[in-house]
């Protein structure tokens, strides 16, 4: 389909996007469907493999945007962005393995909305991260002492499931290229890391480098992005972060990403399990941000974060003009939380959480959590605050909420719309040293200036009460914040609406 029209007839007449995998006694080759062979119908896409030499019933799998990318995409029913896929062709004998496609007269296949596509994620992913606490210095006791606090803490049942261990996990390759886990701190081995984690109900992450070398010199996933992808898969793992160093590259960014993408998506047609991919690094809407959501689910969009309010502020800052780029399933990732690390203040903290909330941000937490604080965890564990986050937005399709009012050096308002029409609004005094009062104008919201609104307080808890015109967060301390939910009144709703 065209990008923006929802015309799928542009896109197949020049480019199409489609292969099929034709197998024959000789070996098997990926086959670019010509463009006479495909056409629409209804919502479905036919690809019309009679055509094909050695002959139609050779094919055994057909993929979408698969190889590179490509200038037109393919939506689903709700108008979002079908992630490449790949489906086995089932035997002309049977057309029940796969009821998503069906052979047409013996020799066609009808490649299927998104709906049908291996199942991804939908929301920010929510987590740990080993990075920011433990750099090189993690082992698999502190992954399973983790695992072990996020079921007893509550984390797990606010959502929290990924425990991604960051770089310095691997050390060599053996001679069948395969990566190997360090022996002395993995012991045990990835497999039965993974299923450890697993039997907590939560899921394992690991990290990974395009280039020939990770940022810590261990060995990365040039030229080695199948191996490693069939590794982790067969170790279950569910989350794989690409990095951006080192050593030798593909000449084209995406090559490596494209590759970790084809390989994750066809480990999940044999699992059943989707695979998150986390690139580092895309900084910019035109460009990468054209075409990155249809490879990665994640992607990096600013340098490291720090312990320090200027780090946060500037990650966050630095993302907000790609909100367009962010969908369910495909989110800008301001880099993981430091919420819990020595640097930042209560209040920042605060703030910082409710930033990457209303931002819809990856919620991956780089401390100790097997050590963490009541303190840590009050601003972690808010479900209030985290429904933000995981809230997909106005129509299912806005997961990233915005800056609508700012005064350089002093206030922000931020605002997202969610799913069920009310706006999640963050107050932020961005002052360094004064206190201030910070207003949200029902107007600033889309809202009419004249309506009545519920004003509910999520760190709280608590219905604030109904304010006519605007609500006034008072006397906010220096870089702190409110976090509020603004529900219209149903006789005063939105403006647009
Ligand atoms: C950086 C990356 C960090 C961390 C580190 C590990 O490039 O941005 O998040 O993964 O490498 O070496």
């Amino acid at each position: 389909m065209d990008k923006t029209s929802n015309d799928c007839r542009k896109c197949c007449s020049e480019a199409p996007p489609f292969e099929v995998l034709l197998e024959d006694a000789d070996g098997s080759e990926w086959r670019t469907v010509p463009r006479d062979s495909v056409s629409i119908r209804g919502r479905s896409v036919i690809l019309d493999l009679s055509a094909m030499k050695p002959s139609a019933d050779a094919a055994t799998a057909v993929r979408y945007a698969w190889s590179d990318y490509v200038d037109c995409v393919l939506e689903n029913s709700e108008g979002l962005v079908t992630s490449p896929f790949l489906h086995p062709v089932p035997p002309p004998e049977s057309s029940t393995r796969n009821p998503a496609l069906r052979r047409q007269g013996g020799a066609a296949a009808s490649v299927p909305e998104a709906a049908n596509s291996p199942p991804s994620i939908r929301t920010p992913p929510m987590g740990f991260n080993s990075w920011n606490f433990y750099h090189c210095n993690i082992d698999e006791n502190t992954v399973r002492a983790i695992a072990d606090a996020m079921v007893k803490n509550g984390m797990r049942d606010v959502g929290y499931r990924y425990v991604n261990i960051d770089d310095c996990w691997q050390v060599q390759r053996f001679d069948s290229g395969e990566i190997q886990a360090d022996p002395a701190r993995f012991p045990s081995g990835m497999k039965a890391l993974a299923d450890y984690v697993h039997s907590r109900g939560l899921l394992l992450g690991v990290y990974t480098a395009r280039g020939s070398l990770t940022c810590q010199n261990r060995p990365a996933s040039y030229m080695h992005e199948e191996i490693d992808a069939r590794t982790y898969c067969r170790w279950g793992i569910d989350y794989v972060k690409v990095d951006n160093c080192g050593g030798s590259n593909w000449p084209r960014t995406n090559t490596s990403w494209i590759k970790f993408r084809e390989a994750f998506d066809s480990c999940t047609v044999d699992t059943g399990r989707p695979v998150v991919l986390s690139v580092e690094y895309c900084g910019s809407v035109d460009g990468c941000g054209e075409w990155i959501a249809r490879t990665a689910n994640l992607w990096r969009t600013t340098a490291d974060i720090e312990t320090t309010w200027s780090s946060v502020v500037r990650n966050i800052h630095a993302q907000e003009p790609m909100y367009r780029i962010a969908k369910p399933g495909h989110f800008n990732d301001p880099d993981m939380l430091q919420i819990g690390n020595i640097g930042l203040t209560v209040d920042e903290q605060y703030s910082h959480m409710a930033l990457w909330c209303v931002a819809g941000a990856p919620l991956l937490v780089g401390t100790d959590l097997a050590h963490a604080s009541n303190a840590t965890l009050a601003i972690l564990t808010n479900p209030e605050v985290t429904a933000v986050n995981q809230d997909l937005g106005w129509r299912n399709n806005e997961v990233q909420g915005r800056i609508i009012k700012k005064t350089e050096g002093r206030s922000e308002v931020w605002a997202k719309r969610l799913a069920d029409g009310s706006r999640a609004v963050l107050l932020l005094n961005t002052h360094d040293t004064r206190s201030s009062d910070v207003t949200v104008a029902w107007s600033d919201l889309g809202l009419a200036s004249s309506a009545t609104a519920e004003v509910r307080d999520l760190w709280r808890k608590n219905d604030v009460g109904r304010f006519t015109g605007a609500y006034t967060a008072e006397k906010l301390r220096p870089h702190s914040s409110a976090f509020i939910r603004v529900t219209p009144k149903e006789e005063w709703m939105t403006v647009d609406q």
